[in-house]
């Protein structure tokens, strides 16, 4: 039986962070990220009904999520997984592979089955067809509260320091076509197509037809900060327009749900 231990895993996530520095902007960001995810995760899987013990499950998912940040950034000194490693799958790896980091956030038996795959798909594109029920849950939760504060991350940190270019380079490039056609159709972007720092934000605004449950588009809503997003100014015509298709849109997602 999982056994989540709030104050054992507050106080180890802020051990191990505090051997990185967090006074640069880019861990600092990491931080509170995950403090911001494990609240949106309970919110969330309050909303449905589940019990205190299964909204421990899902915070604890929340507070482990980017585990793997730390050390991608320290390695690689950089977020973007196409250029470095998926950080989800390297921070399962740190938490229950040779480093066994999971001994830290949890006493021997009480770490949460789901926790592993729950991280390990949390960025994914999709989560695979053969994931159980459970599993399936607590993954969609974590997913759909790592996406609701992307959304507060884009508009609070300077986006050049985030997609590793310059306020130049940001507010002249162009919007890739096939991000564009994703936005079009209406789902998330693959990593694989994103060429251009704008595409990067592009794709984060595409996240938002990726949330699954209405307390996590209530969240988002209410938050305000996909407008901000939206509201971009590039310095470049075709993008000028091309986030004002963007615009349209999102909102006839929003009133049609489609
Ligand atoms: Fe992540």
């Amino acid at each position: 039986m999982a056994k989540v231990d709030r104050g054992r895993i507050r106080r180890e996530f802020a051990l191990y962070t505090s051997a990185y520095d967090a006074s640069q902007e880019k861990i600092k960001l990491k931080i509170i990220h995950t403090y911001r995810v494990a609240e949106l995760c309970e919110k969330i899987a309050d909303s449905l009904g589940m019990t205190q013990e299964q909204k421990d499950v899902a915070w604890a998912c929340g507070m482990l999520h980017d585990i793997g940040r730390f050390e991608q950034l320290r390695r690689y000194d950089t977020f973007v997984d196409s250029e470095s490693i998926d950080h989800a799958r390297f921070g399962t790896e740190l938490l229950f592979g040779e480093e066994q980091l999971i001994r830290r956030f949890f006493a021997e038996g009480d770490a949460p089955e789901v926790l592993r795959d729950a991280i390990a798909c949390h960025s994914a594109y999709r989560l695979p067809e053969e994931m159980d029920e459970t599993t399936r849950a607590f993954a969609t939760i974590l997913r759909d509260a790592d996406k609701v504060d992307i959304f507060r991350v884009n508009v609070e940190s300077p986006l050049e320091k985030i997609y590793n270019t310059t306020r130049r380079e940001l507010y002249s490039c162009e919007i890739s076509e096939e991000v564009m056609e994703a936005l079009r159709q209406g789902h998330a972007v693959l990593r694989s197509l994103k060429r251009t720092p704008i595409d990067h934000v592009a794709s984060h605004i595409a996240l938002a037809f990726e949330l699954v449950y209405p307390k996590s588009r209530e969240l988002a809503k209410e938050q305000g900060y996909l407008d901000t997003i939206l509201a971009f100014e590039s310095q470049n015509p075709k993008t000028r327009a091309q986030f004002e298709e963007i615009r349209q849109r999102m909102r006839r997602f929003y009133e049609t749900g489609v």
